[in-house]
C-alpha cells in the first residue's frame, strides 16, 4: 500500500492539466447543487484530501448490477476506480486472488481502521450459517462483520478521578468539560475518518440535551451509569455537581431520590427525542430502562403499563450478545495465574491463542486478536489475570492445555472462573435471559441448575448469589472457580464440568427456539455422540397450534 493520493495528484499523474482539474471542480460544485462561491472549497478539498480508501465486497447479487457498472459510459468504471477512489479490495475487479489477496484485505482493514468506505453489494446469505455464499474459505457474513467495524465515540463521566484513570490507561485520548469543544473534536475526527474516544467531564443528560439543541446527529447511543444501584449513588442527577451529589446522598436521601427520578425523566425524554431523529438507543445491561420505569415513566413499557412484556428499547443482550455470542456459548471465560508472575500470564496467553482457530468464526477471530494484543494494551491492572470470550469446547480446550502446562512445570497453578454475565450461569430478564422469548426468561432455574451441576462435578468453588450486574432482586447467578493443580483428577472434572457450565445455557436458549442455539446444540450432539446429548426442541407450527386451539374453543 502506498501513500494515498489526492484527487489532484491522481489527475496530474494521468496526464490531465491543472486547468482541466479546475474545470472538473466547477462541474462537481454545480452537480452537488452548491453555489459558485463554494468552488474554492471544493478545489481545496480535492487538492488536499487523500482519495477515500474503499473496500468493495459482493454477496449474493444479480450479475446485471455488475454488468451495468462495468459498462457504464459516464463515469467509466476505470475512471471511478483509478481516479476517484483508492480501491484496495474488490471481489469483482481484482486480478489478484488467493491468500495474498485475502491478506491484503486484512492489512487494509488494519491500516485504515475506522477510516475506509465499505461498499457492500448484494444480499447477505445467512441460512445454514451462511454456507451458500463463501469466499476465501469464509462466509460472506464473516467478511462483512470483519470489514464493518470502526467508530468515533464520546463517553460522558461526572467523576473526574475516573476520567484521570481512563486517560492514564489510554482508554480515552481527549478530555474536556466544555461540550462545544467535545463535539468539535468528535466532528473533526469524523471528518478525517479517525477513531477517537473523548471523555466529557459532566452529566450525560447535559450532553444529550446539548446534542439535541444543536441538532447534532448521533448514530448509536447507550448508557452505563450504575443504575443497578440507582438510589445508592450509582446515578448522578443532572443539575448538581458530583460533590453535591455525594453530600445530598449522605444527608438527605429523599431529596436525592427525587433528584434522581427527575433526572431519569429528563434523560429518557432526550433519548426519545434523539431516537425520533434517527439515533439507535439500546440498554447496556445496567438496568437503565428498569430505573426509568421505577421513576414512574410507563411509556417505556411495551404494554404501556408494566415491565412484564419488556421495554420499548432493546437490551443489548436481545440485539447483540444473545444471538451473536450467548446462543453459541461464547462468554467471558477467565483465568488467574496464582504464581503472580507476569511470565506465566504470557505463557497462558500464547497457549490460549494456540487453542483458538481464528478462521472458524468471527467471534474466534476477535478473541484471538484480543488475547494477542492484551499484553501490548496493558490490560493487567492488578492480579495476573485474563478474560477471553470462548464457547464451551473452546473453554475446555484451553483449560485442559493450562492444566497440562501446570503438570509439566511450565507455569504455576491457575484459577479458572467466569463472569456472571454469561451464557449459562445467570437468570436475569433485564439482561442475560432477555433474549429468551418463550416466557421462561423470568425463571430462576438455569443459574440453580448450573450451580448444582458444577458442585456435583467437583468444581473447587461454587456460588449461588443474587443481583449480579443489574441489582439485588433482579437476577440469580450461579458461579464457579476451579483450581488447576496439574492433576489428572482435575482433567476429569474439567471434561465434565466445563461443558455443563456453558451448554446448560445454550440448551435453554435452544428450547426457547433461538436459531443459533439450536445449531450449536445439534453440533454439540454430533461431536459428543455416545457420551452427551442435549434434547432438541420439536418446533411447532405456531399458526397451526393457534388455529387448532381456537377451533377447539369454538366447539
Ligand atoms: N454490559 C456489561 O457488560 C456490563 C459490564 C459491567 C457492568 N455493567 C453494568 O453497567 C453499570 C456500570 O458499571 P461500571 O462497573 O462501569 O460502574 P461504575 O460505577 O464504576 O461506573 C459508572 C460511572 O457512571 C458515572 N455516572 C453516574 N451518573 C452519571 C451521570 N448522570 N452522568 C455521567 N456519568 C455518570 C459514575 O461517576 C461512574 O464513574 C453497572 O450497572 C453494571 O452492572 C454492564
Amino acid at each position: 500500500m502506498q501513500k494515498r493520493e489526492s484527487l489532484l495528484e491522481a489527475y496530474l499523474k494521468r496526464g490531465f492539466s491543472r486547468r482541466s482539474f479546475i474545470k472538473g471542480c466547477v462541474t462537481l460544485t454545480s452537480l452537488m447543487g452548491l453555489s459558485m462561491d463554494m468552488v474554492g472549497k471544493v478545489v481545496e478539498a480535492a487538492e488536499n484530501t487523500p482519495l477515500p480508501v474503499v473496500i468493495w465486497i459482493h454477496g449474493h447479487e444479480c450479475t446485471g448490477c455488475d454488468e451495468s457498472f462495468i459498462r457504464s459510459a459516464s463515469p467509466l468504471a476505470s475512471d471511478l476506480v483509478l481516479t476517484s477512489i483508492a480501491l484496495e479490495y474488490d471481489h469483482l475487479l481484482s486480478a489478484a486472488c488467493g491468500a495474498p489477496f485475502e491478506a491484503h484485505l486484512d492489512a487494509t482493514i488494519q491500516k485504515y481502521y475506522g477510516s475506509y468506505i465499505l461498499c457492500v453489494e448484494g444480499a447477505v446469505s445467512t441460512k445454514d450459517n451462511g454456507v451458500y455464499c463463501m469466499s476465501g474459505g469464509h462466509t460472506f457474513t464473516h467478511l462483512l462483520e470483519k470489514a464493518a467495524r470502526g467508530a468515533a465515540a464520546i463517553i460522558a463521566e461526572v467523576d473526574y478521578s475516573r476520567i484521570e484513570t481512563r486517560y492514564q490507561q489510554g482508554w480515552v485520548s481527549k478530555v474536556s468539560d466544555d461540550l462545544k469543544t467535545c463535539v468539535q473534536w468528535a466532528q473533526e475526527a469524523q471528518k478525517e475518518g479517525k477513531p477517537l474516544a473523548i471523555a466529557y467531564h459532566g452529566n450525560v443528560v447535559d450532553l444529550l440535551h446539548y446534542l439535541i439543541n444543536n441538532n447534532i446527529h448521533v448514530d448509536l447511543l447507550s448508557d452505563q451509569t450504575s443504575c443497578h444501584a440507582v438510589y445508592e449513588g450509582g446515578y448522578c442527577p443532572v443539575g448538581i455537581s458530583f460533590a453535591e451529589r455525594t453530600r445530598l446522598l449522605a444527608e438527605d436521601h429523599e431529596a436525592f431520590k427525587a433528584a434522581v427520578d427527575a433526572s431519569l425523566k429528563s434523560h429518557i425524554a432526550a433519548i426519545d427525542e434523539l431516537s425520533k431523529r434517527g439515533t439507535y438507543f439500546f440498554d447496556y445491561g445496567n438496568s437503565f430502562l428498569k430505573a426509568v420505569y421505577d421513576a414512574g415513566v410507563k411509556s417505556i413499557c411495551k404494554n404501556g403499563e408494566n415491565e412484564k412484556d419488556g421495554f420499548v428499547y432493546p437490551s443489548y443482550v436481545e440485539d447483540i450478545l444473545g444471538p451473536q455470542l450467548f446462543d453459541y456459548g461464547y462468554g467471558p471465560f477467565r483465568w488467574v495465574c496464582l504464581s503472580g508472575k507476569p511470565e506465566d500470564l504470557d505463557k497462558t496467553d500464547a497457549a490460549a491463542m494456540d487453542c483458538i482457530d481464528p478462521t472458524r468464526r468471527y467471534q474466534d477471530r476477535d478473541n484471538w486478536v484480543w488475547v494477542r494484543d492484551a499484553k501490548k494494551n496493558k490490560m493487567v491492572v492488578g492480579t495476573q489475570a485474563r478474560i477471553l470470550y470462548q464457547d464451551a469446547m473452546g473453554r475446555l480446550k484451553i483449560a485442559l492445555r493450562f492444566n497440562e502446562m501446570v503438570r509439566n512445570g511450565e507455569i504455576g497453578p491457575v484459577m479458572l472462573g467466569r463472569d456472571h454475565h454469561d451464557t449459562g450461569g445467570t437468570d436475569s430478564p433485564f439482561r442475560e435471559t432477555s433474549n429468551i422469548k418463550d416466557g421462561s426468561n423470568i425463571m430462576a432455574d438455569m443459574a440453580t441448575q448450573c450451580f448444582a451441576g458444577n458442585a456435583a462435578r467437583g468444581m473447587s468453588l461454587i456460588a449461588l448469589h443474587n443481583g449480579g450486574g443489574v441489582g439485588v432482586g433482579k437476577s440469580i447467578n450461579g458461579g464457579f472457580g476451579m483450581v488447576l493443580d496439574g492433576s489428572e483428577r482435575v482433567d476429569k472434572i474439567l471434561s465434565s464440568a466445563m461443558p455443563w457450565d456453558t451448554m446448560g445455557g445454550v440448551a435453554r436458549r435452544a428450547w426457547a427456539r433461538n436459531e443459533n442455539a439450536i445449531e450449536t446444540c445439534l453440533a454439540y450432539n454430533r461431536d459428543n455422540e455416545g457420551t452427551d446429548c442435549i434434547t432438541i426442541p420439536h418446533l411447532a407450527d405456531d399458526a397451526l397450534v393457534r388455529e387448532t386451539v381456537l377451533n377447539a374453543l369454538k366447539d
